[in-house]
């Protein structure tokens, strides 16, 4: 395991730059990120070139043997630049442009935007091209969604539909426009989402798109970097640093032409008492991972207390910054960065903590820190390990954009359910993979697929062959109900899966913060929630029926037997037991083995090559928790970590 610093030498006096990078050895830093946002010291006028002082401090980590992994400093056009061009700058919502002061003030789309880019990047490369100490490339930070409302972006729209529609007449169909007479008999009448009213009035088809092509930008945004960079240097190793955000770009297609996946990850620092909340950042790892499916790096790593445009959050606990970057590694992640190396004295981030407080007086996380160095020295020998998993949870991009615009019921989230999936499987000490929906599936013995709103027919086959093979499938509510266009389907729910569920659904009823009562043939009964599926049976058998409401009696989780596999249908959304009943019957159905009596929040996943295999055994809780693994006795402390 490698760990590094995110670090600003731009923030700091020169002074400190040795006594850090010297500190950093000390402590077994291996690497730092650099210059991600200091595009005005790098070009102070235009075209006006200054690397001196970033030399100084790649040479002063070169000599301690600290690798560097290099920013792109797209995110933050300097003042002149905005200046000359204020066409850089992206317009909010009310066509107006956006106020600079803050980060990410410009425009993915603006050609001149991409003019000055494209410089910056190719003066960077071009001068760091021979450096032995820059090993990697970041692209850019936390690319989001490029949701603008420029000239620019309106002009790509419009092209974007007409490749994609080549008529209007085609189009109107598609987004049935006729409703409340919004057929477009023009192109140019075609608008962005403007604000000032609530998106969901907006047509649900035309914002499907709408959320498609910003995405599409970040993706062409990133190879765009990617191509300058590796013109000059062809083996440059390239990534972007990305996270869950609210205008998530697609990351399937965003990492497809990058080198490997980098995430920022800030776990919870408040653990709630509730067992039903799921805080675990154990699920965003392993989607991270499934993106390309292989290992990847923590870009940015949790150090200290966060805060800064909010109130600031309790200090990570004793344990949470060695454990969470461990949780990492166990995960996939070979690389993992810790934001920030100090705390800064300046600037909107002064109360994001980094390892070492505003005093620059090494305290407690610095000490554990050091220890997670010394660890991370052992767990070298299992870098480039693979996580094998025999269970896979789908995520598919567009269905998380499409129920976005429309949420179902109050309380659902689709995130939540990939979510309870997820833990139903991991909690039983199994490795998980959240996959894309163009993964292949095939090597997997279980995949489950909540609420696959939006249809697309490769997937529908994949499952369906999948079935056929001898895999399980897991199916629930929600899936099945839009086109590729997001418009609903007319057939009965779930549609184009009814045949591998062997049910249908005669009505449904969602029911939002209420409950009720789900009841399996063996008695055990579960709280259902949000929704309620009324299903009638084909080919299926019922596992379960409510016990609850008008439909008291009626299927609610079914099973039906396709080809060689098996497929459960589950109508409701419920509390995290029903989906770990579902998950024991279908590791036992697969004769997969799994940790049946694993105490909660105890998590164990196994990393293995050809010589063997490592289990990494993680008590992710604030209590001590005493257990038993395959007849060895195990004692960790809160966060702490075990690998046998
Ligand atoms: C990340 C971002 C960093 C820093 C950090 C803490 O999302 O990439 O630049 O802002 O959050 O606030
Ligand atoms: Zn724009």
């Amino acid at each position: 395991m490698r760990i590094g610093v995110d670090y600003y030498p731009e923030h700091w006096d020169e002074s400190l730059w040795e006594q850090d990078a010297e500190l950093m050895k000390k402590t077994g830093v291996r690497l730092v990120r650099l210059a991600e946002f200091a595009w005005c010291r790098l070009e102070p006028s235009d075209g006006d070139f200054d690397f001196s002082w970033l030399d100084k401090a790649i040479d002063i980590f070169s000599e301690k043997g600290i690798e560097v992994v290099l920013g792109t400093p797209t995110n933050c056009p300097p003042r002149w630049l905005c200046e000359a061009h204020p066409e850089i700058l992206p317009a909010g919502d009310n066509a107006e442009i956006n106020p600079i002061g803050i980060r990410g003030h410009r425009c993915l789309n603006s050609p001149v935007f991409r003019r000055y880019a494209e410089r910056i990047v190719r003066q960077m490369a071009e001068h760091y091209r021979d450096s032995s100490t820059v090993t990697a490339w970041q692209i850019d930070n936390e690319l989001e969604a490029n949701i603008c409302y420029c000239e620019s972006c309106n002009k790509k729209h419009i092209e974007w539909l007409k490749g994609k529609y080549g008529t209007l007449e085609e189009l109107n169909r598609a987004y049935g426009n006729v409703v409340w007479s919004g057929e477009y008999s023009a192109w140019e009448q075609i608008d962005p989402p403007y604000g000032g009213y609530n998106r969901a009035w907006l047509n649900p088809a035309y914002m499907l798109d709408y959320r498609r092509r910003t995405a599409e930008d970040v993706t062409e945004f990133a190879a765009f970097q990617a191509d300058i960079i590796r013109s000059v240097i062809p083996d440059a190793k390239i990534t972007t640093n990305t996270w869950f955000c609210s205008e998530m770009p697609d990351f399937y297609k965003l990492f497809e032409g990058l080198d490997f996946v980098s995430y920022d990850n800030y776990p919870t620092t408040i653990i709630p008492n509730e067992p039903e909340d799921i805080y675990t950042h154990a699920v965003h790892l392993d989607l991270m991972r499934g993106i390309k499916q292989q290992s990847f790096w923590i870009m940015e790593q949790l150090s200290g207390a966060m805060g800064c445009w909010m109130p600031m959050q309790k200090t990570p606990r004793p344990g949470m910054i060695k454990g969470y970057a461990l949780q990492a590694f166990a995960h996939g992640a070979d690389t993992v960065v810790h934001f920030r190396w100090r705390t800064a004295n300046i600037g909107a981030e002064m109360h994001w903590h980094g390892l070492i407080d505003h005093s620059n007086v090494p305290g407690r996380r610095f000490e554990e820190f050091a220890d997670l160095c010394r660890e991370a020295e052992n767990l070298t020998q299992y870098i480039g390990t693979e996580l094998d998993s025999k269970i896979a949870v789908l995520y598919s991009v567009e269905s998380e954009y499409a129920l976005g615009l429309q949420p179902q019921t109050e309380g659902f989230s689709y995130m939540e359910q990939i979510k309870l999936m997820h833990q139903a499987f991991a909690r039983f000490g199994v490795n998980v993979d959240i996959i894309g929906e163009s993964a292949d599936i095939s090597k997997y013995r279980i995949v489950c697929v909540p609420a696959l709103y939006v249809v697309h027919e490769d997937t529908v086959k994949k499952l369906c062959k999948f079935a056929e093979n001898g895999g399980t499938v897991i199916l629930t509510a929600r899936s099945g109900v839009k086109d590729e266009h997001n418009n609903c389907i007319m057939q009965q729910l779930p549609t184009v899966y009814a045949e591998l569920a062997g049910c249908h659904v005669s009505e449904y009823d969602p029911i939002g913060w209420g409950t009720g009562k789900v009841l399996f043939t063996d008695g055990e009964s579960f709280t259902c929630k949000q929704w309620c599926d009324i299903i009638e049976t084909d080919t299926a058998r019922v596992l379960a029926q409510y016990d609850s409401d008008f439909y008291a009696g009626s299927p609610a989780v079914t099973l039906n037997l396709y080809g060689k596999g098996e497929v459960y249908y589950l109508g409701t959304f419920g509390e995290r037991r029903l989906y770990e009943k579902l998950a024991r019957s279908a590791l036992d159905e697969q004769g997969i083995e799994y940790f049946p009596d694993l105490p909660m929040n105890v998590e164990v996943t196994t990393r293995s090559s050809e010589g063997g295999s490592v289990r990494f055994v993680f008590n992710n809780s604030k209590k001590e928790q005493s257990f038993n693994i395959n007849g060895e006795e195990i004692c960790l402390r809160p966060f702490e970590m075990k690998y046998i």
